[in-house]
């Protein structure tokens, strides 16, 4: 995209585009129920808006980048682009069996992301915004890697729980640098980390205090809770923040540098810019610097996100936008977690519900209309509480909504020929709640106040199921037909109009309640009482009851499946030898060793010539550990040394001994090392 604005023209350019996007996620699980939260939010506000005639576009992507990602896919033995394509593919699958309606969905390892990464990188650096300097990290020789703080793992330096992350301890809750850890290790290895120097790229978040501490301020900008965390935030006092990762690291190099990446949360935001980039291009007249860049343009940005990514949105996102000259969000609405039962979603309690064990155990409609009911606009945690979620779907949708389409439909089809009348006349005090229900309801669908949404859909859905109770069909059909079509007559119209404002929420649900209608596809203008004298169509069957105890199946087929996953991925060790007698082990003749020196063997791929110590003697071993380690990184190190094995004569010498390693799947090997404490030569039994 070139950088001076395009001529002006109509075309395209009218007025109020809409661009509402959700937080983009990780390729590199599949989506769980507390995900949908979120998606589930964002796609109701986005179908309410289209139902209104806005000219919405929803935007996600894959967040294809980072350590983990890139870690994963060496451990599939996989490439990282294909483990994303592969997430990528499953999380589209599960987002349209929940029927959230991305208008795209793209990737941010694409060039369009590529480009504005290194156009605001560049642009911020050019104006002063970008330093550099020297840190100091962990890095793991072994892994030849600096390790993030989610890769240190050691004890909690407050409380001395074991195996914690390094940045923070789940058992006590505290926050630390990953070189307060106790006894650190490398969460991938288990090696013990050094400390290395490597320059970074800061970006000097301070330069945007003021424009920051105003723009943050602004009414309808952020929820009110968000807008005090954010002013707590800045007056901490704002701390330069580091966008630069070193190799090996899967994401786009830094121009101009060796070896240096930008970190993922620098291109991942920048991945909302990519993916209306390509939606653009690909489907729209409109052109992303219409959305993104056009002061002129009259364009409105809504970002979706939850708590936990609410400094980045809300901080660095802003600044950086606002450093290169591209247009800032006008809302940033963020979300709580969810809970289940009120706790934390959990693997081991089973709670932790991926999104397709969800759907291949219920209809997914459930839960987009349960979501509604707990979606406030808050950034409260929200509970899934199983025993509620099937009363609730019991009574809310199918005892009240879905009984009154079918005793309704049911009635005019078998005694009234499926025609309607004429709203009768003495409905006025009716009709006139109706209306304000409506119009409450327009505001709390864009006041994404979704909860008092499904309270008046559900208190229309009561009146019309009372006043079938009150003139009483059943009877009126025999005394006065006519004035018994005209009762329904008006129990329709409630039907169609609480069928519009639950579209947003159960749009598959809604289609078939059309369908049974005989109406075409219904837009908010079609909220009023005007369907009279006219054929409906016939009732079909629309959503099941729950039944008691189904929660608890879909917990245990979770449990089951958590644990099947971790049983599959164990089994692909190879399998256990024959056993042998305590006699034969003794045979085995194993020491420490320590590595006095290491170097590549000319001529080989594999093998690394050793000089190993061993207390009264020094030997020289040839260890096929090349891929996995480079000279430097052994020197010093103790190993474990089988020192009876018959010397083995190679293309490149003899080897006398043989060190041990453990071999990974990947065709990695990583050594048995020995506390640096231990003599060399002493027995290992
Ligand atoms: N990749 C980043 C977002 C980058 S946006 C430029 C990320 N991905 S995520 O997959 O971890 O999360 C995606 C969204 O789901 C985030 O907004 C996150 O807050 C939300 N949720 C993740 N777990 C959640 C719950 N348990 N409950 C509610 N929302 C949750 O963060
Ligand atoms: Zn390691």
């Amino acid at each position: 995209m070139p950088d001076t604005l395009k001529l002006k023209t109509n075309r395209g350019k009218n007025l109020g585009k809409i661009l509402v996007t959700s937080a983009l996620p990780y390729a590199n699980g599949d989506i769980h129920i507390g995900h949908l939260v979120e998606y589930i939010q964002t796609d109701i506000y986005v179908r309410f808006l289209r139902l209104t005639g806005k000219d919405v576009i929803y935007i996600c992507a894959s967040d294809a980048h980072g350590t983990p990602i890139e870690i994963n896919a060496s451990k599939r033995g996989i490439t990282p682009q294909e483990l994303v394509e592969e997430f990528h593919l499953r999380h589209l699958e599960d987002f349209s069996r929940y029927d959230v309606s991305f208008d795209e969905f793209y990737t941010t390892d694409s060039p369009e992301n590529q480009y504005h990464s290194e156009t605001i990188y560049s642009r911020a650096k050019e104006k002063g915004h970008v330093s550099v300097r020297d840190i100091e990290q962990f890095y793991c020789e072994p892994c030849g890697r600096f390790l993030p703080d989610r890769f240190i793992r050691g004890a909690c330096p407050k409380c001395g729980a074991a195996d914690q992350y390094g940045d923070v301890c789940e058992s006590c809750g505290a926050t630390y640098r990953p070189t307060e850890v106790l006894d650190a290790r490398c969460a991938i290895c288990g090696a013990p980390p050094t400390l290395r120097t490597s320059k970074h790229f800061f970006f000097r978040l301070i330069d945007f205090n003021d424009f920051l501490t105003a723009w943050t301020s602004e009414p309808g900008r952020l929820q009110q809770e968000i807008r005090s965390f954010v002013q707590n935030w800045i007056d901490q006092g704002l701390q330069d923040w580091d966008i630069s990762r070193d190799g090996p690291y899967f994401g786009f190099k830094i121009p101009g540098e060796q070896d240096k990446y930008f970190y993922v949360w620098l291109d991942a935001p920048i991945g909302y810019i990519a993916a209306t980039e390509h939606y653009c291009k690909t489907r729209s007249d409109s052109t992303c610097e219409d959305y993104w860049i056009d002061p002129d343009a009259s364009v409105e940005i809504h970002h979706f996100i939850g708590k936990d990514i609410a400094y980045f949105h809300t901080l660095f996102w802003p600044a950086m936008l606002k450093a290169a000259g591209y247009r800032l969000p006008d809302h940033i609405h963020v979300h709580g977690f969810l809970t289940v039962d009120s706790r934390k979603m959990s693997k081991s309690r089973g709670t932790f519900i991926t999104a397709r064990l969800f759907a291949d155990c219920l209809s997914t409609w459930y839960l987009r209309y349960y979501y509604a009911t707990k979606l406030g606009n808050s950034i409260d945690d929200l509970d899934l509480n199983l025993e509620e979620f099937v009363n609730r779907t019991n009574a809310e949708l199918i005892n009240n909504i879905t009984n009154l389409v079918s005793r309704t439909i049911g009635f005019l089809n078998k005694r009234l020929e499926s025609t309607l009348g004429k709203i009768p006349a003495d409905v006025q005090d009716l009709i006139r709640d109706v209306e304000a229900s409506v119009n409450r309801v327009h505001e709390n669908y864009l006041s994404l106040r979704f909860n008092n949404v499904t309270r008046d859909i559900l208190s229309i859905s009561d009146m019309a199921n009372n006043f079938v109770q009150q003139r009483a069909p059943w009877t009126s059909i025999k005394s006065d037909p006519e004035r018994c079509r005209d009762d329904l007559t008006f129990v329709v119209n409630c039907i169609k109009i609480l069928t519009v404002l639950l579209k947003p929420i159960l749009p598959s649900y809604c289609k078939n309640v059309e369908k049974i209608l005989g109406l075409g596809d219904l837009k908010w203008n079609d909220t009023g009482f005007d369907l009279e004298n006219r054929p409906i169509g016939i009732f079909e069957k629309l959503l099941d009851r729950l039944e008691p105890g189904v929660m608890e199946k879909l917990i245990e087929s979770s449990r089951e499946s958590l644990t099947q996953k971790h049983a599959s991925s164990t089994e692909k060790s190879p399998a256990f030898k024959d056993e042998i007698t305590i006699e034969d082990f003794a045979a085995l003749d194993l020491r420490a060793g320590k590595i006095l020196s290491a170097e590549d063997v000319e001529g080989s791929d594999k093998l690394l010539k050793l000089e190993v110590d061993l207390g009264q003697e020094r030997r020289t071993i040839f260890a096929g550990i090349k891929s996995s380690y480079s000279p430097s990184d052994l020197v010093g190190s103790t190993v474990a040394v089988v020192c009876n094995l018959k010397p083995r004569k190679m293309r490149f010498g003899t080897s006398y001994g043989m060190v041990l390693a453990a071999a990974l799947q990947n065709g990695k090997a990583i050594l048995c090392r020995i506390n640096n404490d231990v003599p060399p030569g002493a027995p290992i039994k």
